[in-house]
C-alpha cells in the first residue's frame, strides 16, 4: 500500500514538475500563444496530477513517525511556490514564474538528496546484518560466537589488536593455520566491521 502510494506520489511529482518546467520555459521565451494552448490542453491532466501529488504527499506524511526539518523545508518550499506560480502565470510575470520554478526545483532536489542518503543508510544497515550472518556461518566454528573459542588455535578475536585492513587481509588471504575464507571483498569488509564493532575488546 505504502509502496504504491509512494510510487504514485513520485510519478505525480515528476509530471507536475515537467508541466511546470514546460510552462515556465514557454513564458520566459515569449511564446504566449503556445503557452495558452499548452495550458488549455493540459488543464485536466494538471488538475489530476496536482491533486494526486498533494493527496499522496499528505497521506505519506501522516504515516511518518516524525517529520524531519528537511521535510518541513520541502513542504514550505512547495506550498509557497504554488501561489507565486498562480500569480506569475496569471500576470505573465517572468520573474515570479521563474522564482516559483526555482522553489519547486529546490524542493525536488532536496527530495532526491534525501533519497540518496536513505539508500546509503540502508546499505550500511544491510552490511551490518550481513556481517553478523557471515560471521556466524563462516567464522564462528573456529572463533566462537564471541570470538573466544580458539578452536584449533584460532586467535581470540576479542583480544585482537591488528588493524582493520589486516583483519580483512587475514580473512581473504589466510594466515599460517587459518586458511583463506571464500568471501567477496564486500563480504569481508562487512565481517571485518562486525568483528571490530561487536567482538574486539569485549
Ligand atoms: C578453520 C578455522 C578458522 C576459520 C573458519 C576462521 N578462522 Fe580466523 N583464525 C584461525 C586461526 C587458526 C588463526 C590464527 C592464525 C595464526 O596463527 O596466524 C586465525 C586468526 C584470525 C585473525 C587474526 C587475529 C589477530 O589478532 O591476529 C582474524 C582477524 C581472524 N582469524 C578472523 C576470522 C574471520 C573474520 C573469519 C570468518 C570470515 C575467520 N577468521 C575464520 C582459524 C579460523
Amino acid at each position: 500500500m505504502n509502496e504504491a502510494l509512494s510510487i504514485t506520489h513520485r510519478i505525480a511529482v515528476t509530471l507536475f514538475f515537467l508541466i511546470y518546467v514546460i510552462k515556465t520555459v514557454l513564458l520566459l521565451s515569449n511564446r504566449a500563444d503556445l503557452l495558452q494552448k499548452f495550458t488549455k490542453s493540459t488543464k485536466v491532466i494538471e488538475m489530476i496530477v496536482s491533486a494526486l501529488f498533494l493527496i499522496t504527499g499528505v497521506w505519506l506524511m501522516m504515516q511518518l513517525p516524525h517529520i524531519s526539518t528537511m521535510l518541513w523545508v520541502k513542504i514550505v518550499l512547495v506550498l509557497s511556490s504554488i501561489p507565486i506560480a498562480i500569480v506569475g502565470f496569471k500576470k505573465s510575470n517572468k520573474i515570479l514564474a521563474a522564482f516559483s520554478l526555482l522553489l519547486i526545483t529546490a524542493s525536488y532536489g532536496l527530495a532526491e538528496v534525501q533519497k540518496k542518503k536513505r539508500e546509503k543508510g540502508n546499505v550500511v544497515a544491510e552490511s551490518n546484518v550481513n556481517g553478523q550472518e557471515l560471521y556466524t556461518t563462516k567464522c564462528a566454528n573456529c572463533h566462537g560466537s564471541d570470538g573466544k573459542l580458539g578452536f584449533s588455535n584460532a586467535a581470540d578475536l576479542s583480544k585482537t589488536s591488528i588493524s582493520t585492513d589486516s583483519i580483512k587481509q587475514v580473512i581473504l588471504k589466510g594466515r599460517n593455520t587459518m586458511v583463506p575464507v571464500d568471501l567477496t571483498e564486500e563480504q569481508a569488509a562487512a565481517v571485518t566491521a562486525y568483528v571490530e564493532s561487536e567482538l574486539k575488546g569485549k
